[in-house]
């Protein structure tokens, strides 16, 4: 139960609504007749998981409004409090393969779009062989098992392993630029890391919060934002990872001092253990 804090509120309704966003995923694999903001084909579960999610966000008092990666306007409702912006369904493109997918959410106290400084929460829902939610909060990674509609605690300080285990790179080898692709060679010639890679940053990211590492989604030569959204994606990972010990970047400096322009605006995201964060900047000076 929560304690009238709208915070926990949010948080709260998100764990409760994992178990139906799950369920609901089955039936629901296929392409839907419409593209989100960023120009992509949505999936029938990226709408029913973000018109889940709006209803039940947009109705909790303290909420002032509900942006999504799925639609282009945020959802105001309300004339201050939090903004929540949320990917109701990350990593979509594993429905068919039945891989790893999440939900991840970033409970701002600015309206959006926002910087990621003004985060007062965020984490993600993983739908695994167990669904899983990791949360941050004032400087703490909690972890919960979800089960119908309990919620067990299973870690109250989540830190990132120090000694370095998994890497996992997204967006095609010959589209990295050179300083990014020397990084990654250096990595790989390192034999105390390994690949990790499932596409689902979600996914990709919780391994590196469970086993220390790095995952990046670089800046691309025909997209140099990247693919990830600054709003939904890269601010509520940076600042988890960040609250877990580890590190975030742009390229050059914490993501979540990235100003924002637009709601959709995409951000290079890069995460893990501070040692691999600062040679990444440093190779791409
Ligand atoms: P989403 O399904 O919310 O659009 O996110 C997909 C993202 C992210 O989860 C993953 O890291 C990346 O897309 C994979 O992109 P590629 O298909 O280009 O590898
Ligand atoms: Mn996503
Ligand atoms: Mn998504």
């Amino acid at each position: 139960m929560t304690d009238g804090d709208p915070v926990d509120e949010v948080i709260e309704v998100i764990a409760q609504s994992a178990t139906e966003i799950r369920r609901g995923l089955v039936g629901r694999r296929e392409d839907a007749d419409a593209e989100n903001p960023s120009g992509e084909t949505q999936a029938e579960a990226d709408v029913y998981a973000d018109e889940l999610l709006a209803d039940r966000i947009s109705s909790i008092d303290g909420v002032r409004q509900y942006g999504s990666e799925e639609r282009q306007e945020t959802v105001d409702c309300g004339d201050d409090g939090l903004s929540v912006a949320v990917d109701p369904l990350d990593g979509s493109s594993n429905l068919k393969s039945n891989n790893t997918m999440g939900t991840v959410f970033g409970i701002y106290d600015e309206p959006l779009p926002a910087p990621g400084t003004a985060l007062v929460a965020s984490g993600w829902i993983l739908y695994g062989p167990i669904t899983t939610m990791a949360c941050a909060r004032d400087g703490t990674v909690r972890k919960y098992e979800l089960a119908g509609d309990e919620r067990s605690l299973v870690d109250d300080g989540i830190t990132l392993p120090d000694d370095p285990l998994v890497y996992g790179f997204g967006g095609r080898v010959p589209d990295w630029s050179e300083a990014f692709e020397a990084f990654t060679r250096e990595v790989e010639s390192d034999d105390s890391l390994k690949l990790r890679y499932g596409g689902a940053m979600i996914g990709d990211v919780n391994q590196v919060l469970t086993y220390g590492g790095i995952f990046a989604y670089p800046a691309l030569e025909d997209a140099p934002r990247g693919k990830l959204r600054l709003q939904f994606e890269g601010n509520p990972i940076a600042y988890l990872v960040e609250a877990a010990g580890g590190s975030s970047s742009d390229g050059t400096q914490s993501i979540l001092e990235v100003e924002p322009d637009d709601l959709h605006d995409r951000v290079p995201v890069h995460v893990g253990n501070d040692e691999l964060i600062d040679r990444l900047e440093d190779a791409l000076e």
